[in-house]
């Protein structure tokens, strides 16, 4: 539970980049001064200056303080995490800056929550810190952005139906990135070809890549789910093709480690799998195939160190750029989640929606951080769970979902029926 006798409630780790203050406004224009005590973050005075002056225009926020300091400065981030009840932090890359403020939140009590997709990463922390997270009933919920919010918290909708209604879990879940449209940042694109260079370099993140269970805790890294799908293949739940999703390798691994984390109610033989559908016949074939031979050959370029770097440095935008407010505003995303279970000798299939009108990385993952930061600072979860490395599921569960749908979002859940199912 969060310490609420802290200066600050929230802090935002982070407010100057392109995330950072997507989540800074969402919170001040959500919530007045008198919900929620906010301070913003970074390293630079003058542009964190800045984005205070802005917030206060047309809010009530007056006067947000500010925090300086530096991720890699534990002395800063000790006093960064004594400070507040809550970070919400968006300084990534995560491999490179997190792990001084996770260790730093442990310390002091604080809890956490982030935006970080970097399997590498989550696996380093799980490893290094859980048990102590734990010890310290201290909350760190990594990946509350569209990686892996709409993925653990769709599956936890789904799972938590099928039990109420049909008195088992799911054996099998298909997450399905039906639509979605915004830009991506520099920053996110940074953290990718960051991956790509541990994985170079890296025997554990190697592994950490290949083993589909490599979130779970130690001793339970492995099961007969066989991972994520790599080639076209026509759907085994809908009639359809459908290709590789490039955020399966980390939106599947969270939540097999929410299954793990909260006990296995899901079951021990659990499945779930990722993918992008592409439609019926020869052109949802041909578009699976065009899907996964891109993906195919843009990871084979990231794996070759030449290519990389030159990647890196001369198509990937700078950190710090990225899609405006204004941007996010106008995109949107769907994401459908169906499982399969048997029930008295009967199959059934239930089937969740998450979506919004903002763009998925950005404008709905400032939303899903901010009220993930909410709901922490709240304890508005209903999770068993008292701390530890966490995920959104395992640590916060459906109450995000009733949040999320309070501000806009849609987050259905229902018995799917009709042809197809
Ligand atoms: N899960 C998701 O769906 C999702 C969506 C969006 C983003 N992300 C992740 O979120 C992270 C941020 O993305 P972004 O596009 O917002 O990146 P960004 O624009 O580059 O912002 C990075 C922030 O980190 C700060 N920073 C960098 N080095 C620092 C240091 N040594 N000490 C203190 N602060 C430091 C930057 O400060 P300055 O302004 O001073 O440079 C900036 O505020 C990335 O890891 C990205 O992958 C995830």
């Amino acid at each position: 539970m969060a310490d609420t006798d802290r200066q600050y409630d929230i802090v935002v780790w982070g407010a100057t980049g392109v995330a950072g203050r997507l989540v800074a406004e969402y919170l001040t224009e959500q919530y007045d001064p008198s919900a929620v005590t906010l301070a913003i973050g970074g390293r630079n005075e003058t542009r964190l200056k800045a984005l205070a002056a802005d917030l206060a225009e047309g809010t009530e926020w007056t006067d947000v303080p500010i925090i300086l300091g530096d991720a890699t400065d534990p002395a800063s981030l000790r006093e960064l995490a004594a400070s507040t009840a809550v970070v919400c932090t968006t300084v990534g890359p995560y491999t490179t800056y997190g792990t001084l403020l996770v260790e730093a939140c442990i310390g002091a009590g604080t809890d956490y929550c982030d935006l970080t997709g970097e399997v590498n990463w989550i696996r380093e922390t799980v490893d290094q810190f859980h048990d102590a997270a734990v010890e310290a009933e201290t909350w760190i919920v990594h990946s509350c952005g569209f990686d892996s919010v709409p993925a653990d918290i769709g599956t936890a909708l789904v799972q938590s139906f099928a039990r109420e209604t049909f008195g088992v879990p799911c054996d099998t879940v298909r997450i399905y990135v039906e639509d979605g449209s915004e830009g991506v940042s520099g920053g996110t694109l940074a953290s990718f070809g960051e991956l790509f260079e541990t994985a170079a370099e890296d025997p554990v993140a190697r592994e950490t890549l290949a083993n589909p269970y490599s979130l779970a805790p130690p001793g339970e890294r492995d099961g007969v789910d066989p991972g994520q799908q790599r080639w076209p293949k026509q759907d085994p739940l809908r009639d359809e093709w459908t290709a590789p999703s490039p955020m399966a390798p980390v939106n599947e691994r969270i939540v097999r480690r929410s299954n793990a984390l909260l006990g296995y109610p899901w079951g021990r033989e659990f499945r779930c799998s990722e993918v992008v559908p592409t439609g019926r016949g020869l052109r949802g074939a041909a578009t699976a195939g065009a899907v996964a031979g891109g993906l195919g050959l843009f990871s084979a370029a990231m794996s070759v160190g030449p290519l990389r770097s030159g990647i890196r440095t001369y198509v990937f935008p700078d950190p710090g750029e990225g899609p405006t407010s204004e941007e996010t505003d106008q995109g949107y995303f769907t994401i459908r989640v169906l499982g399969r279970g048997t029930a008295d000798g009967n199959r059934f299939t239930v089937e969740a929606e998450f979506g919004a009108d903002w763009g998925p990385g950005y404008g709905a993952t400032a939303r899903m951080l901010g009220e993930a930061g909410m709901c922490l600072y709240e304890d508005d979860t209903d999770s068993p769970l008292s701390g530890g490395v966490l995920t959104p599921a395992a640590a916060i569960g459906t109450p995000l979902a009733d949040r999320l749908r309070a501000v806009g979002f849609t987050a259905t859940v229902s018995e799917a029926t009709g042809p197809g199912v």
